[in-house]
């Protein structure tokens, strides 16, 4: 009798925890869409208010001790923040933003004259482009201008490519990272409100270099191709921040996928969309992307599944599959889109995305900066918490046309 009162009972649990299991419904994306942007909002307004009076400092990270990690405008990523408080007074006309967002824009102006660096793009398109864009402001606009200059110093004819770094660990002579495929934007941008066209003539030549020489068979991308300055041909295929020289590096293949988005949006090149299509079918079909498509660090980690994960590398790939799924109306289309609505679901889980006021006030959880340099692992990045809010924006504009 025990024995038939434990078994009805057990069956009464099983359908009940069926019953709810199948009537559990997924929150509608744009419900999820909106939770993402307010916990940014609120996020980023607590971090500019910690930041307010520390003269020129821009959020980076998290340390070891789990302290904020800020740097001047001279770090990389430097645009992100003031770029991401753009992104959201644009989509919600806050005068508090606003102001942050000048007072951090203000805090990367003397990147216009960098010159040992290609990442101007990032600093300052980010920042000033977005503040432009948004504002008008032809104070920005000079930014911007001297900025291009700056960058394009960098560009040498005979190789064709902006050279990425001044540093040279392993005998580059000319070394050109696929991270730069996102710096074009910023060139084409000022080509087109200046009229300049040789900033547009760098960008292609830049993007056609690359297409050709920074790609394996199977459309995955290598991290640094040098070139022979004398010859203007590749010389050297390695890696700087990936597992391996063959191996690929997840945010290299996210910037891939990104930059050549972008450059077909900016040029029409057809040949650039083709190669954003083939990336993405590489990302998408890769046997190592886990269930929740946010990657680990490299696709080719040798501990997946224990290795960390890269969310910056995820919210970099959401941004740029809305924006290639709007350019062809095929199947791999919708693959693109439900990928990234994937991926923006999984970074808006409790996993991934910070409750409030927790991970010193960044949006995301789980990035990865340098894994091999033994730096930011597992951390928040600001670049991540950029695109995430890109993504999110670009994911309710297409929302909001249906
Ligand atoms: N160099 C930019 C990055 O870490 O992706």
């Amino acid at each position: 009798m025990k024995n038939l009162i434990f078994k009805s009972l057990f069956a009464a649990a099983a359908i009940f925890m069926l019953c709810s299991f199948s009537s559990k419904k997924e929150m509608p994306l744009a419900k999820v869409v909106e939770l993402g942007l307010n916990r940014a909002t609120n996020q980023s307004l607590h971090m500019a208010q910690e930041l307010e009076h520390k003269e020129g400092s821009l959020p980076k990270t998290i340390n070891k001790k789990g302290e904020l990690e800020t740097s001047d405008y001279s770090w990389w990523c430097s645009g992100f923040f003031p770029g991401e408080l753009w992104l959201l007074y644009e989509n919600n006309p806050r005068q508090d933003l606003k102001k942050y967002a000048e007072m951090f824009t203000a805090r990367v102006e003397k990147a216009k004259d960098i010159k040992y660096s290609h990442d101007l793009g990032f600093m300052l398109l980010c920042s000033y482009g977005n503040g432009y864009r948004i504002t008008h402001n032809p104070l920005y606009k000079e930014v911007l201008i001297q900025g291009a200059r700056s960058l394009s110093s960098r560009y040498n004819e005979k190789v064709g490519a902006i050279r990425s770094w001044d540093f040279s660990p392993k005998k580059w002579q000319f070394p050109v990272i696929i991270d730069n495929m996102m710096n074009l934007e910023f060139l084409t941008q000022v080509s087109k409100f200046t009229g300049e066209d040789k900033f547009m003539e760098i960008a292609v030549s830049h993007a056609d270099k690359t297409l050709k020489n920074h790609f394996r068979p199977d459309y995955s991308s290598y991290h640094v191709v040098s070139y022979d300055t004398i010859t203007g041909l590749p010389h050297i295929r390695q890696t700087h921040q990936g597992y391996s020289d063959e191996s690929a590096w997840s945010r290299g293949q996210a910037w891939a996928l990104y930059g050549y988005t972008m450059m077909y949006r900016e040029s029409g090149k057809k040949a650039y969309l083709e190669q954003a299509r083939n990336i993405a079918r590489f990302i998408m079909n890769h046997p190592n992307m886990p269930s929740d498509k946010v990657p680990y660090w490299d696709f080719n980690a040798p501990d997946i599944p224990n290795a960390p994960r890269d969310a910056s590398a995820a919210a970099i790939m959401a941004s740029a599959l809305i924006e290639l799924s709007q350019m062809q109306n095929d199947e791999l289309s919708k693959q693109c889109l439900l990928l990234a609505e994937q991926q923006i679901r999984s970074l808006t889980s409790d996993k991934y995305l910070s409750t409030k006021g927790e991970n010193r006030n960044f949006v995301l959880k789980h990035s990865t900066g340098h894994f091999p340099g033994k730096s930011e692992i597992d951390v928040p990045l600001s670049y991540a918490d950029y695109y995430y809010v890109e993504a999110l924006i670009r994911m309710k504009t297409l929302l909001n046309k249906k």
